[in-house]
């Protein structure tokens, strides 16, 4: 086989919410765990929203010595980033309309605090060994959709890069090798591989051998039909959760899977920007399974965040919980990231 069945693509996979509670084990790596571990010991300490009163060393969500997210010489999404959609199955405006509008939020500066180009902020603070950041500039340069679903209704992994190889031999989507990501968005009908199972999303780049070129990529899927409860937390909540009194919050823009959806590309978008090659920055050291600046927050909403707890976040006037402002009054739910600066999970709604 050319490629090892797996591997490569399990990179950066969202965890799902059960990772983070203290009964129930998952085969992950080590550091994962330990900062699991981490953020379980921090959510006892701190019990019911003590925050104030924990000791400096665990002051912020996440914090954690064990936490070893090291730079691996590799490049940064360092140029002004330009975003390539490919809307794969049924999309109706109504669903693409929010993601598309937090797309267009990340570098849009004059929107109210807390914002979604704060939140972008934290990720533009990693830099490269040629001293480049992360960029604060992400556009959106040109949309390409295959309603009919060409290639089918059940992808695999592999396949998401045929996707984009049928994208540039239609001539729908450029090869910008310069500045392009290119993010593939499977509509609620769409299965893929290890999608509800062990994957909400996952980035990576592609094989000349397959695309002809080697660019920056992830998958994002809806999971409003298929898997809620998995992908689109905290909107759903899986049941042992629920027994436990965790109820689900409602999405900023009235669609489970879609608001799901935003923070998932978020958390793809935060690593491939500072992981796009696989070789820059993540923890642990097994290139095949890093964990990367995303995956050390899942979970975490706001200040408190961790073991189960989304932490502190708004809610608007109809009850629909959000943490950041985006563009024309939108209003998203993301998770945090981490600060090389501080050493833990930060969002711009924190409160301290
Ligand atoms: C660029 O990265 C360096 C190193 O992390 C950081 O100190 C600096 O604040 C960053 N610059 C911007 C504009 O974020």
């Amino acid at each position: 086989m050319p490629f090892p069945p797996l591997f490569p693509f399990f990179l950066s996979v969202v965890l799902l919410p059960a990772l983070l509670q203290a009964d129930i084990t998952y085969p992950y790596h080590t550091l994962q765990q330990k900062q699991l571990l981490n953020l379980r010991q921090r959510s006892s300490a701190a019990g019911s929203g003590a925050a104030g009163t924990l000791p400096a060393s665990k002051r912020y969500e996440g914090s954690s010595d064990l936490v070893d997210l090291r730079y691996h010489m590799g490049p940064v999404l360092s140029l002004p980033i330009r975003l390539y959609l490919i809307w794969y199955g049924r999309w109706t405006p109504a669903l693409q309309l929010p993601i598309r509008d937090f797309l267009l939020s990340l570098s849009d500066a004059s929107v109210a605090a807390p914002s979604a180009a704060q939140w972008w902020s934290t990720i533009a603070l990693y830099a490269d060994q040629t001293g480049a950041n992360v960029s604060l500039s992400l556009s959106i340069a040109a949309e390409a959709s295959d309603p009919a679903a060409s290639r089918g209704y059940s992808l695999s992994r592999l396949s998401v890069q045929h996707l984009i190889a049928d994208a540039l031999a239609a001539s729908s989507l450029p090869v910008d090798h310069r500045c392009g990501v290119y993010l593939v968005l499977t509509a609620p009908e769409i299965a893929m591989q290890d999608f509800c199972r062990a994957v909400c999303g996952f980035h990576y780049f592609t094989f000349p051998s397959l695309v002809g070129h080697t660019l920056p990529y992830a998958w994002v899927g809806h999971s409003g039909a298929q898997c809620p409860e998995l992908c689109a937390y905290p909107f759903a909540v899986p049941g042992y959760m629920a027994r436990g009194g965790v109820g689900a919050m409602r999405p900023p823009n009235g669609d489970v899977g879609t608001d799901g959806m935003v923070s998932v590309v978020a958390h793809e978008l935060a690593e491939l920007a500072t992981n796009p090659l696989v070789n820059a920055w993540y923890a642990g050291g097994d290139p095949t399974a890093p964990t990367e600046i995303a995956d050390l927050c899942e979970g975490i909403y706001g200040t408190g965040g961790g073991g189960g707890y989304t932490g502190q976040v708004s809610k608007d006037g109809q009850g629909r919980s959000y943490n950041i402002n985006g563009r024309g009054g939108r209003r998203f739910l993301v998770q945090w990231v981490w600060s090389p600066l501080l050493k833990a999970c930060v969002g711009p709604n924190a409160m301290d």
